[in-house]
């Protein structure tokens, strides 16, 4: 599945255009070098590549900002992050969602560090445990300057529209990538692959594309056609379900909460939460003391990648002295409900 030279835009001229303008408008961001500072010799961090890849995966760059700034003020080097406490880490990351992704995190980190520091080629980054694809290439061509495509969503709509894909996503996925290679160029990757994803977040966005300020319109395809708006194409998702399930809010006398850390593996894995049902359509109660539980009035609400959640939360002092037959009671002065993934956030906010 390779892409015929000479049936979209000439590739040589988009790079030309796209890190002109990247010159001119680049987004200022606290992992970045701009691309100034770059052409003078400066390079990236690779360990802060790294981390604001894999926290911007799902998540915007206006949500990830305070989080970078805090996990590398608590962590500056690999080093540091390797030798951190997974519950420290699990407790920074908490809001970020995906929390897969700080357990991968702490894995890739702890290699790092064991091997010396990063590798500098895709390849040998793909080769880390908790590094995909997509981190193995963004991190090769910003830190590096390693001549590969970096394919995110941004990149895969400019792509979509410079070729005019009508093919849906996902799965054009391939497709793209393979196109997304014939444009990248062999000097200054990794400004490229930033001024992709800069494009995409700014100009060539999803609804309303700004075509008139755009530096690539003369050879785009879609815009030649009038769809430009209406690609990249997307397949009918299936509807989520919605699972339902109880969540148990217990305090003691002296106003120590009980909580527990979820099992590594599964939704949540490793991050402090109340106990609780399963999640299904039809969940079973399942306090962790006998007390007199009382259902609060509002059902919390969330949703997940597959499905919609909604919980029951219910509320109990427990008898001094009680033991639980799940997690454990933490003293209110030791208990930061910021250290809560969202839903269980939403829990804590229930029950209060
Ligand atoms: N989204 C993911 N990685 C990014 C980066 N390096 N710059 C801007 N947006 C991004």
């Amino acid at each position: 599945m390779t892409p015929d030279a000479g049936s979209g835009p000439d590739a040589s001229q988009v790079a030309t255009r796209l890190l002109d303008w990247y010159d001119r408008h680049h987004r200022t961001m606290p992992w970045r070098v701009p691309p100034a500072e770059r052409a003078a010799g400066v390079r990236p961090d690779p360990y802060r590549v790294w981390l604001s890849e894999v926290m911007l995966q799902q998540t915007t760059v206006a949500a990830v900002r305070g989080y970078f700034e805090r996990f590398t003020a608590r962590w500056p080097t690999v080093q540091d992050l390797a030798a951190a406490e997974d519950a420290a880490v699990m407790a920074e990351w908490a809001g970020l969602g995906y929390y897969a992704r700080a357990r991968n995190l702490l894995k890739c980190a702890r290699a790092v560090a064991a091997r010396g520091g990063f590798p500098d080629t895709r390849d040998a980054l793909l080769a880390l445990p908790g590094i995909g694809p997509y981190t193995a290439a963004a991190v090769a061509a910003i830190a590096y300057d390693e001549p590969v495509a970096v394919v995110d969503g941004n990149v895969e709509r400019v792509t979509a529209r410079l070729f005019a894909v009508e093919a849906p996503l996902p799965g054009a996925r391939p497709w793209l990538a393979a196109l997304a290679v014939t444009l990248t160029p062999e000097a200054r990757p990794g400004d490229f692959a930033q001024a992709m994803m800069d494009l995409g977040a700014t100009i060539c966005t999803p609804r309303k594309p700004a075509c008139a300020l755009c530096p690539l319109t003369e050879g785009c395809l879609a815009r030649a056609g009038g769809i430009a708006a209406e690609l990249p194409r997307k397949s009918p998702k299936p509807e989520k379900p919605t699972r339902r399930g109880f969540a148990y809010v217990a305090t003691d006398p002296s106003g120590a909460v009980l909580v527990e850390t979820r099992p590594a593996k599964g939704l949540l894995g490793g991050m402090l939460g109340f106990p609780g049902s399963d999640w299904s359509a039809s969940p079973e109660p399942a306090p962790p003391l006998s007390a007199d539980w009382q259902a609060r009035p509002d059902t919390v609400r969330h949703t997940f990648t597959h499905f919609h959640l909604e919980l029951t939360v219910l509320t109990a002092t427990a008898a001094a002295g009680t033991n639980p037959e799940r997690g454990a009671f933490v003293a209110r002065t030791a208990f930061d409900p910021g250290a809560l993934p969202t839903v269980m956030r939403k829990v804590w906010d229930a029950a209060s």
